[in-house]
């Protein structure tokens, strides 16, 4: 391997109002090297990789190719020094189709003047699609594409520039294994071109495994850089978090009671005939693969997918919510996959989206009780290890993984009786994870009845009492966790039965 450095950072520094989010930060990447970029929510991960895109400015720091010193100004400073990005937010423009969002910032090849020339444009296009063996509707709206490919668009749109240097900000959170696959054959083929790829996330097993050498960052400044060879996931955690975690899941407290909810013959265009019920302080968890019906059934639960047919019973009293409004009214609660997109308004506070579901509850004959809604958000936030200087900023303004705790938070306060939670870890630390399982265990054990999807099999494992199983819409199986290994997990996603 080369040791040549591609880029070199050198005393970085950023402050935000109350927050140093970059506190004089020296890193290098070198020529032909796969380099993990890891750390806690808010440690800097993203700042870094703003200040090189040119969309943030830093306070101060230099930068080097090959100990050449650069300017970044502008995203075309830094496209025209071959940086090239995925970033973490997807920023795509909705009622752009594909292709404009891909070149966006870029000219567009044009005809006739001002015209575009959509054959020139569909040909770079698809030269992209071709390298990442991926396919999505060219012609549409973004709006109408499915996450997954909304995340490949932004995946792809990173090599309409000519890159010398990838940053990867957390580019597979909306990825199923397959596409992931793909990409992770993609940065081998950059890598043997003697690219750089930085790659950014909290999936440490993906970090170990694709990268040859890894940089953790903790509260702005980088505590670590060696070869990934010497790291191992518990070395990687306690350098992030500063300690030993004991162990991934806290302890189960309490156990099931009576049946909460019930549900019988569920069917819509995505599920079939599905029929289980809750108990009060359970957690069932959803097994299954990606695109077996998991999401739609919290969906059909949550009033946010229309039935077909199918019976719902809520605490003994039928439960038809036509609604996500009427399904929180009625005590049941879904945290979407989407969290960012689906559960919060990006351009409100942090306190008003933390008690905006729950202000009926803080407030006295129609006026908001202010200092309770500041309690009662700061406590809900400290549960989850919320980092922010002050709840008065915008949501907007907080690190990825801390938007998505602001979303945890909300929850809590609300004590829902049913929680549905879709994929509760992504794109959350280690740590701030075992803090949201411990939540998830303190709902459980006050009454709350729990039903969790995630792809990530050793959460349900580690989380759920029960595990129903569903492939293609139908259900296959429902086990006692206790009855189940990893082995026969995955066996029962597929539809297998051990012998
Ligand atoms: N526009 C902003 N205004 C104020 N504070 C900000 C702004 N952008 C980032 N910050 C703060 O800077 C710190 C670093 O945030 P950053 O987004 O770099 O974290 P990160 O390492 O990418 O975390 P995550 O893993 O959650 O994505 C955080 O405390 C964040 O709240
Ligand atoms: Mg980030």
């Amino acid at each position: 391997m080369s040791e040549k450095q591609a880029l070199r950072i050198e005393n970085l520094k950023k402050s935000y109002p109350g927050v140093k989010a970059l506190k004089g930060v020296n890193v290098s990447f070198n020529e032909g090297e796969v380099h993990g970029l890891i750390g806690e929510n808010g440690a800097g991960k993203s700042t870094l990789i703003k200040i090189l895109a040119g969309i943030v400015k830093a306070d101060t720091g230099s930068f080097f190719i090959r100990d050449e010193e650069i300017t970044i100004r502008s995203s075309k400073d830094s496209s025209s020094n071959g940086l090239s990005f995925i970033h973490q937010e997807l920023n795509l423009v909705t009622y752009f189709n594909a292709m404009e969002n891909i070149f966006l910032g870029h000219s567009y090849p044009r005809r006739f003047g001002p015209l575009v020339d959509w054959k020139a444009l569909k040909k770079r296009t698809q030269k992209i699609t071709d390298t990442l063996q991926v396919s999505f509707p060219l012609d549409r709206p973004v709006s109408y594409l499915s996450a997954v490919d909304r995340a490949m668009v932004a995946i792809a749109r990173a090599f309409a520039v000519d890159g010398n240097v990838y940053f990867m900000d957390e580019p597979a959170t909306a990825l199923t294994d397959i596409e992931k696959e793909k990409l992770f054959s993609v940065i081998k083929n950059l890598k043997a071109q003697g690219k750089t790829v930085v790659y950014v996330s909290h999936n440490l097993d993906d970090v170990l495994q694709i990268t040859d050498r890894i940089t953790v960052m903790r509260d702005g400044a980088v505590v670590e850089c060696k070869k990934t060879s010497e790291m191992t996931k518990d070395t990687l955690i306690s350098s992030m978090i500063g300690k030993d975690l004991e162990s991934s899941f806290p302890k189960r407290l309490g156990s099931p009671a009576e049946t909460l909810l019930s549900v019988s013959h569920l069917s819509n265009s995505h599920i079939r005939d599905l029929s289980f019920s809750l108990r009060a302080g359970e957690i069932l968890g959803i097994g299954g693969l990606v695109g077996s019906g998991r999401t739609e059934l919290l969906e059909s639960i949550f009033g946010s997918r229309a039935l077909f047919s199918g019976e719902m019973l809520l605490e003994g009293d039928s439960y038809k919510p036509s609604s996500p409004k009427d399904a929180i009214a009625s005590g049941v609660v879904l945290v979407p996959e989407e969290r960012r997109k689906q559960g919060l308004v990006m351009s409100r506070s942090i306190f008003e989206n933390i008690s905006m579901m729950s202000l009926a509850d803080l407030s006295h004959g129609g006026l908001l009780d202010h200092q309770a809604i500041k309690e009662r958000s700061h406590e809900a936030g400290d549960k989850v290890r919320l980092k922010s200087a002050d709840y008065r900023n915008h949501v907007g303004t907080l690190s990825g993984g801390n938007q998505q705790k602001v979303v945890f938070a909300k929850t809590v306060l609300q004590q829902p009786k049913v929680l549905m939670l879709d994929e509760p870890s992504k794109g959350v630390d280690v740590g701030a994870r075992f803090e949201i399982y411990s939540i998830i265990q303190e709902l459980a054990a006050s009454g709350t009845g729990v039903i969790i999807v995630s792809s990530d099999f050793n959460e349900v494992l580690g989380l759920a009492d029960r595990i129903v199983f569903i492939k293609d819409g139908y259900q296959t199986f429902e086990k006692e966790n206790s009855d189940i290994d990893q082995e026969s997990y995955l066996n029962y996603c597929y539809g297998r039965e051990l012998s």
